[in-house]
C-alpha cells in the first residue's frame, strides 16, 4: 500500500516536470520561428499569414517600410483600430521577434 503510494505521487512527479519542460522548450533558437509562433497567436487574425489580409483595416506588412524600432512601438502602444501589446507580451525578446518576423514577410 505505501510502496503503491510512493508508486502513484512519482507519477505525480514526473508528470509535473514534463509539463514545465514543454513550456520552457516552446521557443526556438530562431528568431523567425519564435516571430512566426507568436505572429500566429496575436496578429494572423487581422493581418493574415502573408501580411496583406486587410482585417479591421489593418496595414499591409508586405509593403511597410518601417523599420524595427517604428514596429515595436506600435506592437507596444497599438495603433487605430490595432489593440497595444505592452501588457500582453512579457519580454523584450517578443517583440524583436514579432519585429524580424514582420519584416521577413516583406517581398
Ligand atoms: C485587431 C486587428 C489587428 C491585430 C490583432 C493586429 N493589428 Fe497590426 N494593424 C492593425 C491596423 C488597423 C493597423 C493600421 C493602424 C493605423 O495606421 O491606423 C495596423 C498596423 C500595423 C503595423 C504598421 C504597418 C505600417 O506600415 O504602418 C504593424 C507593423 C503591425 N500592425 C503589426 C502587427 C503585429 C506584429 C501584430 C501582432 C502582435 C498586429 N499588428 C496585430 C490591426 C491589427
Amino acid at each position: 500500500m505505501v510502496l503503491r503510494i510512493l508508486y502513484l505521487s512519482f507519477g505525480v512527479f514526473l508528470l509535473s516536470c514534463g509539463g514545465a519542460e514543454e513550456t520552457e522548450e516552446q521557443w526556438s533558437t530562431s528568431s523567425i520561428e519564435n516571430g512566426e509562433q507568436l505572429y500566429t497567436i496575436h496578429c494572423l487574425r487581422c493581418h493574415g499569414s502573408s501580411g496583406d489580409l486587410g482585417a479591421s483595416g489593418s496595414k499591409n506588412l508586405k509593403i511597410s517600410t518601417l523599420k524595427s524600432p517604428e514596429i515595436i512601438k506600435i506592437i507596444r502602444e497599438g495603433k487605430g483600430a490595432m489593440p497595444a501589446y505592452a501588457n500582453t507580451l512579457d519580454s523584450e525578446e517578443k517583440f524583436n521577434w514579432l519585429s524580424e518576423y514582420v519584416i521577413s514577410l516583406r517581398n
